[in-house]
């Protein structure tokens, strides 16, 4: 049976159980505020990261699991496929970093196919997701160390000792996450990382190919209604933690690709003329009228690797799976 974290109070079992652990969870008033500013903006927006609280996580390893989600089983495949490559790349005794690990799953192909990794470092803001997934790691690994750090990884992170003392230190941001930030906010992120994992560092990313719509499309509206949850798990959480007076069956979920900016766009669409009442305010909505809640931007291969160059990194190597659907791309920190 995995151990189950919950709690505030569970942390010091946490800090037990792994070999590192730092607790920089944003505060609860951070939400607050950005939900505020994002329903008193044209258009309404949220940012994608409020997605992830212990039911967010979870609805999105339900996504992972569906048919129409190609990605995740799409890169498993692609990392293991390119395990002796990416071997000898990382070196033996790599001590990885991932950002946004979730339930680190697709660490666990590098964990076991490369040359010994040295440590494990997972960062991710959805706290008791990342202490569940790490200590879980850590009984399945116990020659490898295993830490987490909970954070917004758009703020600076010092990386911990750990994983400087052996081998290479290998940046791990797979799922296409990337996608997530607009090519600029993209850029600034790879920016900050390339000084975090410094001189002789390295970054393994996977990054989501344009293609046919329709693959898209399917992606992100599943027959099954999970990504639907997803979405409009962010009114329970608004609900929940900032008692936002609102009612979540007149929301609906509506996802689309948007060829003009190359980005698969998900909102939450209001189905009547509505007043949503939080932290005092009233926000009013006209039927139709969305709060626009991710975009997960879709690349061309020479697209993303120009768009690293941009950051501080050089880009040296790009595969896709044989049908071309997703990539992953090994980027190298630029020093003079
Ligand atoms: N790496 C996993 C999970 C990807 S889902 C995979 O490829 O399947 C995206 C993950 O990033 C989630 O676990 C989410 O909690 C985390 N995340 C999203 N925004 C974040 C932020 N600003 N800071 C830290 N973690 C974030
Ligand atoms: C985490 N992120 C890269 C996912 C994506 O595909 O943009 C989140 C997601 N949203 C809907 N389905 C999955």
């Amino acid at each position: 049976m995995p151990k189950s974290i919950d709690a505030k109070n569970d942390l010091p079992q946490a800090a037990d159980t792994l070999a590192f652990f730092q607790d920089l969870e944003p505060p609860a008033n951070d939400f607050l505020q950005d939900a505020v500013n994002g329903l008193s903006a044209t258009p309404k927006n949220m940012s994608p990261k409020y997605f992830y609280d212990q039911k967010g996580s979870q609805l999105f390893d339900a996504i992972c699991d569906t048919q129409e989600y190609y990605v995740t089983r799409t890169e498993i495949d692609l990392l293991k496929s390119l395990i002796p490559t990416l071997n000898k790349l990382a070196g033996p005794n790599a001590a990885i970093v991932e950002y946004g690990s979730g339930a680190s799953v697709k660490v666990r192909t590098l964990l076991e196919g490369l040359d010994h990794v040295s440590s494990y470092l997972a960062i991710d803001i959805s706290r008791a997701h990342l202490i569940n997934a790490c200590r879980v790691l850590a009984d399945d690994y116990p020659d490898i160390a295993i830490g987490a750090i909970c954070a917004d990884f758009t703020a600076p992170i010092v990386l911990p000792p750990m994983s400087r003392e052996n081998g290479n230190v290998v940046g791990f941001l797979p799922g296409s996450t990337i996608g997530n930030f607009a090519p600029k906010e993209a850029s600034a992120f790879l920016a900050r990382a390339a000084k975090m994992l410094g001189k002789g560092g390295s970054l393994l990313m996977g990054v989501d190919l344009k293609k046919d719509p329709a693959i898209l499309n399917a992606a992100y509206n599943d027959k099954q209604g999970i990504t639907a949850a997803f979405n409009l798990n962010l009114l329970t959480r608004m609900r929940g933690e900032l008692g936002a007076k609102l009612d979540q069956n007149t929301f609906c979920h509506k996802a689309f690709y948007n060829d003009d900016q190359g980005r698969i766009e998900m909102h939450l669409q209001s189905e009547t003329d509505q007043t949503v009442h939080l932290d005092g305010q009233e926000f009013t909505f006209s039927a139709g009228e969305t709060i626009h809640t991710e975009n997960s931007y879709k690349y061309g291969l020479e697209e993303f690797a120009a768009l690293a160059e941009t950051a501080g990194f050089r880009a040296k190597h790009s595969w896709t799976d044989p049908e071309g659907l997703f990539s992953l791309h090994w980027l190298e920190v630029h020093t003079e």
